[in-house]
């Protein structure tokens, strides 16, 4: 009986039926949850059709084939799928036979599979997908006391590609459930950025309190469709009338929307080429163009992407002021990806800059912190940001394999004055002091080092190995750096070993460095400064030396 069971549970398939050097069809014959598919991530990039009755195209993505050995496996959800057609496409003198792809034999049915932590680098109190490739926070919001996070990701591998809103949970924004995957791909393309609103005067007609999400559909062109789920997030429904925006820009994607109570009104900011453009509506489902932001302002060395838009306040003025985010890639201050962001005001109409057009300012000032956007309807007016912590130069080379990548810590958002000029305060969420445990002697792999600082300081922490971390304060240049050249294995990519300066408005009195197996966040306890950056050690830091501040540190488990 037993063996009966294990052999339905593991059933390996069948061979695959030939029908060229270059295409197999493999039959789902076993009445199995998953076929699990043989990875490997320098393999062969297949296109994998999922057959239905009548042999229609259920679902179509592309995966990495094993060809010489299996990375990993990925699971595909049978559901009402009966054949699997299976293509590549070899380059010009490549003779192969996909017959002879490792993948074959590896090729299992199961009704689990099994996502047990197997990488020593993935982040214990940072947000990871469970498996899989993971790029920007998309659809943030809260409901009834859950934080909802999707994202972009590939389920069929740790590479970007097949583009769907990955879903977790939080009640706290650092414990995640995974949930199931809200929004897949469809005829009008993959599923790019976006975000997510809490219907609750039913605007649109679909019921008070549907959550309502805006994303991209990119096909051959990108245009804006919506879904909605009246389960509280859990499912969604594609709207029948998408593409509800579209436009003849080849980069027109990423669109935020959000409630401006100033109007009365649904706001819409999203990226087209070098421009932010700017939307309004009563229903959410037709838009009227606003105006465009952005010619001329900032930084423009590279495409500009997944906007925000909100009103903070500005800290000891009782005034409020307008914040524009414009994530931004290639064209960051240390090279690739970075988020900017623009001050000024906004009237439900037009955002008009109160800087200088070639003053640029950076929410952080590490390498990796990108696609950052906040959550909509959160509790007592909060503005929490969340950042994909990676850069499109070495996103997909970075040591990790069975996922890749991971948000930054919530941070809450506001506004402070520095001689004459408005910035960005960027604070460590309050929920981050409750994993605060035991105070440690040194650091260990998922800690946070709390700095007190009077003048120049220096960090450095390093491992047996001699791998290291430096972070210089200079009071008098007033600048905040970091240096990883040393950190560890840094090879994968030559835009990885780095060092990033940050500017200080003021002094710095308190640091909160936040480690987690392999990031480093560095931020100021007043929100004056925030530094991300990665980091892979082939063992953990495990001491930590001050020169010039004094440092504690809390373990967190
Ligand atoms: C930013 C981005 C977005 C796009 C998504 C695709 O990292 O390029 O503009 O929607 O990634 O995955």
């Amino acid at each position: 009986m037993l063996a009966m069971l294990v052999a339905t549970l593991f059933a390996a398939a069948q061979t695959p039926e030939l029908l060229s050097r270059q295409r197999a069809l493999v039959r789902l014959d076993q009445p199995a949850t998953y076929l699990l598919i043989p990875v490997e991530e320098q393999g062969m990039n297949a296109t994998v059709n999922v057959l239905g009755a009548d042999n229609r195209v259920m679902q179509s993505f592309s995966v990495r084939l094993a060809v010489n050995k299996v990375d990993y496996y990925v699971p595909l959800e049978i559901k009402d799928g009966k054949v699997l057609d299976i293509s590549v496409r070899f380059p010009q003198n490549d003779e192969r036979n996909i017959r002879d792809f490792a993948c074959w034999e590896e090729l299992k049915y199961s009704n689990t599979f099994d996502t047990t932590n197997r990488e020593k680098f993935r982040p214990v109190y940072h947000h990871t997908p469970a498996y899989g490739w993971m790029n920007d926070p998309n659809g943030m919001y809260y409901k009834d006391g859950v934080y909802h996070l999707s994202y972009q990701w590939n389920p069929y591998g740790s590479m970007w590609g097949n583009m769907t809103w990955g879903h977790s949970t939080s009640r706290d924004l650092i414990h995640w459930e995974t949930q199931p995957a809200t929004i897949w791909a469809d005829g009008l393309g993959s599923i790019f950025s976006g975000s997510a609103v809490v219907d609750k005067d039913n605007t649109a007609g679909f019921g008070a309190g549907a959550v309502v999400a805006f994303y991209t559909s990119a096909g051959a062109s990108q245009m804006q469709s919506m879904a909605y789920s009246t389960d509280g997030g859990r499912t969604f429904t594609k709207y029948e009338h998408n593409p509800v925006l579209t436009l003849p820009v080849a980069d027109f994607r990423d669109p935020k929307v959000f409630w401006n109570e100033d109007v009365r009104r649904w706001n819409m900011i999203l990226a087209a080429g070098q421009e932010m453009r700017i939307y309004s509506s009563a229903n959410l489902k037709e838009w009227t163009y606003e105006s465009s932001f952005g010619e001329g302002y900032g930084a423009h060395g590279g495409v500009w992407e997944c906007p925000d838009l909100m009103k903070l306040p500005v800290r000891g003025t009782g005034q409020q002021k307008w914040m524009l985010v414009c994530n931004i890639n290639p064209g960051g201050p240390f090279g690739g990806s970075a988020t900017q962001y623009f001050i000024g005001q906004f009237d439900g109409h037009k955002f008009t800059c109160e800087s200088a057009p070639e003053v640029t300012k950076w929410m952080d000032y590490g390498k990796d912190h990108y696609a950052t956007v906040t959550f909509s309807n959160a509790p007592e007016g909060r503005h929490i940001a969340l950042a994909w912590m990676s850069n499109w130069q070495y996103a997909n080379q970075v040591p990790t394999m069975q996922f890749r990548s991971a948000n930054s810590v919530p941070r809450d958002l506001d506004l402070f004055e520095y001689q004459g000029q408005t910035y960005l305060g960027v604070m460590p969420s309050k929920e981050l002091l409750a994993l605060r445990g035991k105070v440690v002697k040194q650091p260990t792999q998922t800690c946070e080092i709390v700095v007190n600082l009077k003048n120049n300081t220096q960090i450095t922490l390093a491992n047996a190995k001699g791998e290291q971390v430096t972070m210089t304060y200079d009071a008098k240049a007033r600048t905040f750096s970091m240096n990883r050249e040393k950190s560890g294995d840094v090879g994968f990519s030559e835009a990885f070993p780095c060092e990033t300066v940050a500017p200080v408005y003021g002094s710095l009195k308190q640091l909160r460095i936040f480690i987690d197996r392999c990031s480093i966040e560095a931020l100021d306890a007043e929100g004056k400064m925030a530094m991300t950056n990665l980091v892979f050690p082939s063992e953990p830091y495990n001491t930590l030396t001050v020169k010039g501040g004094k440092a504690t540190i809390y373990e967190i488990n």
